[in-house]
């Protein structure tokens, strides 16, 4: 069911260093920020030849990573991102199996226009599942 790792998904508690830490000293290419409310984040996209990490900083005032922070308050890995073809499909195989999908259940548009799920990190040996449609 699931394909190419898409992303790994890091909180930071300051973008700008985050950035530029991965640009200057690993010297990767970085995108500029982007702002998502909706998901109560600001993203850059840290580009390599097989995959993507995604730094996330928080935005607004109900952000969904700022429990996250509270625990972890020097950022951490907060999710990874596995492609699927069909992820309606995916997701209702994977209730079937008797795993928990968060919120409404419904995709939402993620950081890269696509619809995305996650999948409760209980589920997935402790692990936050983004599911994303490719
Ligand atoms: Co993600």
């Amino acid at each position: 069911m699931i394909g190419r790792l898409n992303h790994v998904a890091i909180v930071v508690p300051d973008l700008e260093a985050g950035a530029a830490l991965y640009r200057d000293t690993l010297g990767a290419t970085v995108s500029p920020p982007q702002g998502l409310p909706e998901h109560g984040v600001t993203v850059v996209f840290v580009e390599l030849p097989n995959t993507k990490i995604e730094l996330l900083e928080v935005l607004g005032e109900d952000s969904a990573i700022a429990s996250f922070l509270e625990r972890n308050p020097n950022g951490g890995i907060h999710h990874i991102c596995y492609e699927v073809d069909d992820i309606l499909k995916a997701r209702d195989k994977l209730i079937e199996k008797g795993a928990r999908v968060l919120g409404s259940g419904e995709p939402k548009i993620g950081a890269h226009g696509k619809p995305v799920l996650f999948l409760h990190p209980k589920d997935f040996v402790g692990t936050l599942v983004e599911l994303e449609q490719v």
